[in-house]
């Protein structure tokens, strides 16, 4: 990847990007007969009963303009051919500092208002949509067509392959979140518990924790295993055996999703050497990538070279492609091979075609979120994984597949929990660009 952009140079790709960005909407809203669509950033919600609100995320289609996560009841109003109006909802507020504006190139383009009130624009006559998190009844009153799924399913396409400036950002991010890794790493080797970790890893990235694109996964040990483990451990175990990291950055609303294992000085020899097969494996799979290549069959792919990985390192005693026939892969990996990234960590648009067309995965790969061919712009994660899960082992153990599996091995492992390597990888028009640094 090439050298963090300077401030002028991401101004001028910013810019590059609005102006490719309503072209885009002007097609895109002629085609579909529409003078205008409005765009609301959305509002936290608040806790039954109580006067506390939850964390906040803007709407990714109203950050795809601004990359401002944290404005709330603000409106963007698009038009063909106009400048965005952009009303911002800044009420004079003792309890809270009203919102501003950050020093960014898409101030000067837009028409902005600085509000008190959180109402939409006035709209002039004309045939408008409104999307975002709005009542159905506040559309009918404006009298337009809420969140209209042909023009919902146009703007996530039009997310999927990433500008210039969106590459730029969510290298950026990368970078912020690497140096978390880095610190959260010695954390542990220091002897830290989850919750220590996950602080080290909030100081050295500089991020509150609600600024997170998603919440960290600090598994030590067994914990390891529990593929979205949500707690944090506030004493270090006896014995530090792993940690896998799952932790993340948003640099202008662009989200970094990146995964590290580390072996601990109480683990089993069999877990370090099984790390570095994972990370071999998640390598070769990235010289895989390029435009063109189904990720399915990259999916597929995974199941097989885990089928290699788990048979030389004697965790199972059948050829790799019985291993995949009988589900052992899948039990040591229930995950997908990895995502659409961008805005949402979980990126738009990743199980339809480029006409909108569902794509489902496959029946035995229910939780893989992309089934689409590779194009260049597109950025995804590269995150091959392998655990040792009780609830998807045990039932493997009844059957003819249980013969085939070294349980001694698997036994000496499930305190270890797990392994999962996590890249952020954006498709070029000859290959890829790893955005992800080295630790
Ligand atoms: N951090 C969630 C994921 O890797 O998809
Ligand atoms: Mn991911
Ligand atoms: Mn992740």
């Amino acid at each position: 990847m090439t050298g963090t952009v300077t401030t002028s140079a991401l101004a001028s790709l910013q810019r590059n990007h609005l102006a490719a960005l309503q072209q885009a909407y002007d097609e895109m809203l002629t085609r579909l007969g529409l003078d205008g669509v409005l765009l609301y950033s959305g509002h936290p919600r608040r806790h039954f009963a109580d006067d506390q609100e939850a964390s906040f995320a803007a709407y990714g289609h109203f950050m795809h303009w601004t990359g401002q996560v944290d404005l709330v009841r603000s409106w963007l109003l698009i038009r063909p051919g106009k400048r965005p109006r952009f009303k911002v909802h800044a009420p004079d507020d003792f309890w809270h500092l009203p919102a501003s504006l950050p020093d960014e190139a898409w101030v000067t383009t837009f028409d902005i208002e600085m509000s008190r009130d959180d109402a939409p624009p006035t709209l002039p006559a004309g045939r408008f949509a409104v999307l975002g998190d709005v009542s159905t009844s506040l559309a009918e009153a404006l009298g337009v067509d809420c969140n209209p799924a042909p023009l919902v399913g146009a703007l996530d396409e039009g997310r999927v392959r990433k500008s210039d400036y969106e590459i730029a950002c969510l290298h950026s991010a990368n970078q912020q979140a690497m140096a978390g890794h880095r610190a959260a790493r010695r954390a542990f080797l220091e002897g830290g518990a989850e919750l220590d970790i996950q602080l080290a890893y909030l100081g050295a990235s500089r991020q509150r924790e609600t600024a997170l694109p998603y919440a960290s996964i600090v598994g030590v040990n067994a914990h390891g295993g529990v593929l979205h483990y949500q707690h944090y451990d506030t004493f270090p175990p006896a014995r530090r055996r792993s940690l896998l990291l799952d932790a993340g950055h948003r640099h202008r609303g662009y989200c970094a999703d990146i995964t590290r294992t580390w072996a601990g000085p109480g683990a089993d020899t069999a877990f370090a050497s099984l790390i570095e097969g994972v990370t071999a494996m998640q390598q070769r799979l990235i010289e895989a990538l390029a435009p063109g290549v189904d990720y399915v069959d990259l999916h597929q792919w995974m199941h097989l070279a885990l089928g290699e990985l788990l048979a030389e390192q004697d965790m199972v005693h059948c050829t790799p492609e019985a291993a995949v026939a009988q589900g052992i892969t899948r039990a040591f990996c229930p995950h997908g091979l990895g995502h659409s990234l961008g805005l949402q960590v979980h990126d738009v648009a990743g199980r339809v075609d480029g006409a909108g067309r569902p794509l489902p995965p496959p029946e035995r790969d229910p939780a893989l979120r992309l089934t689409r061919k590779l194009e260049a712009g597109m950025v995804v994660t590269m995150e091959p994984g392998l655990y040792v899960i009780p609830m998807l082992l045990a039932p493997l153990k009844e059957g003819t597949a249980g013969r085939d599996i070294d349980w001694r091995l698997v036994e000496r492992l499930a305190d270890h929990g797990g392994i999962r390597i996590e890249d952020n990888v954006v498709i070029t028009p000859t290959g890829y660009d790893n955005l992800t640094p080295p630790e």
